[in-house]
Formats: C-alpha cells, structure tokens, sequence
C-alpha cells in the first residue's frame, strides 16, 4: 500500500511504514513548489535525529530506523487529518488572523488545531468540533494536546542545545494498532520555525524569498549530527 503527499510517500509493507521523503519543497498549500537536490535527505535524517532525542527523553514516538538517505522506518499508525500547531513566539498564520508583533511570547504555550484540506485552506478548528467533523474524539484531542506541549518544552530544549530558539512547530499524531496515539510523519526545518539572532532557519526562508533554503537546512542538519546520536 502506498499514499503520496506533497513531500513524502509512505508505503506500508511487512508491518511497518516506510516514510520516503521527497526532495519537493511546497508552501501557500502548494501554490508555491520546487525541487530541491538533497531536500528530502536532509529533513529525513533531521526527523530521525529529533525523533530519536525524544525517544531519549522518554517521549515515545512513531520512528524506528533510519535508512540513508531519506527513508525512516517507523511503525504504522492511522493518522488523523490535523495539523497540531505549537507556538512559543507570534508568527505566521496567528499574526495574519491576530495581529501582534512578530517574535511576540506567549505566557504559556498555545496549541491549536487544524484540519488538513488543502482546498479549504486548512481551517482551523477546535477541540469541540473534531468529534463532529468525526476525526477524533475529545479525549484523543486532549491527549494530543497534552502530548503537543510535552514534545515542543522538550524540541524547544533540545534546539537551544544548538543554538537555536524554537519559535513555533506542527505535528502530525496517529492511533497505533495497540491504540495509543503516537507522534508521527516529520519533525524538519519545514515543520518548525527555528530562529537565531534574527537569522531563519526554517522554510520561511523559502516562504519568504529570503534566498537559499537548503543552506540553512544544511547547518541545522549540521547541529543535529553534532548534538544528537543515531
Ligand atoms: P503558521 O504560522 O503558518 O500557522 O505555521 C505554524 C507552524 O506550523 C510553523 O512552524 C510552520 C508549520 N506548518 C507546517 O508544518 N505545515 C503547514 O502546512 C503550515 C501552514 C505550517
Ligand atoms: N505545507 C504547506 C504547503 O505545502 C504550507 C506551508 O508550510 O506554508 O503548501
């Protein structure tokens, strides 16, 4: 079995899934898209690493093994349509809808949820609707609340380990056949906005037009195999 999105293909075989990543790079809901040469090897072995610094802390998640160089080995989930958008520091989408100044920080973390359908522009939603829409119920969204907010104290830690300060990220969960929700799919400078003296690491830089991407992609591998152990 194979499903194929904007940046992965994820083919289900032998009990497990096999997350090939793609050298596609998608912004604005794919309006914007380009290949990059060595995209999708970076934000493979940049997910492996985070995935694994996380599974060193305690918190479980999707990955397995990674296999060089863009493919992650990880166990099967039925994944939910949403994305689940941590935020530390203003930015993006809350600044469009909000107002506010960029790099702003928020009191506590703030988490909130989105559906994923790119023709509707992924709306957001809240917690209360996610049962009506029939895509979780509320307890699995508070579960991936609670877990949400768990990972990014956790990413934010291991990012100012290298330097870095983590402004905002998206995860993906899933439901395992054991029935426990897992994080899953990618943690990469396409998923995250990672800031350091005013400098972007992140795909702002190409949301933006801010020139190279993969060289920022590149040094933020760079960090990872220096911080983190495969
Ligand atoms: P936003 O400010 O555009 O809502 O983005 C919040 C975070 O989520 C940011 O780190 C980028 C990430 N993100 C994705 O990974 N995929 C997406 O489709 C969008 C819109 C954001
Ligand atoms: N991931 C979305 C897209 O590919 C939007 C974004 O990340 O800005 O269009």
């Amino acid at each position: 079995m194979v499903y194929e999105g904007k940046t992965k293909i994820v083919e289900i075989k032998d009990g497990y899934a096999y997350l090939h990543f793609k050298d596609d790079i998608t912004a604005g809901d794919g309006e914007k898209h380009d290949v990059m040469s060595g995209k999708g090897s970076m934000c493979a072995e940049i997910t492996a690493r985070l995935m694994r610094a996380l599974k060193d802390r305690g918190i479980d998640n999707q990955f397995v093994e990674f296999t060089a160089p863009n493919v992650i080995k990880a166990i099967p989930l039925k994944m939910y349509p949403l994305e689940v958008v941590v935020r530390f520091k203003k930015a993006g989408s809350f600044i469009r809808r909000y107002g506010g100044v960029e790099g702003e920080e928020f009191a506590e973390p703030l988490v909130e949820f989105f559906v994923k359908d790119d023709e509707r522009h992924d709306p957001m939603v809240c917690k209360k609707h996610l049962p009506i829409l029939g895509i979780a119920s509320l307890d699995d969204a508070e579960e991936m609340e609670r877990q949400a907010k768990e990972i990014a104290l956790a990413l934010r830690d291991i990012f100012k380990e290298m330097g870095y300060d983590l402004w905002d990220m998206k995860f993906e969960f899933g439901k395992a056949e054991d029935g426990k929700i897992l994080l899953g799919d990618e943690i990469s400078p396409d998923t995250l906005r990672l800031r350091r003296s005013g400098e972007i690491f992140d795909k702002d830089v190409y949301r933006r037009n801010l020139g190279d991407p993969m060289a920022k992609y590149k040094e933020v591998l760079e960090q990872c195999r220096k911080h983190i152990t495969l």
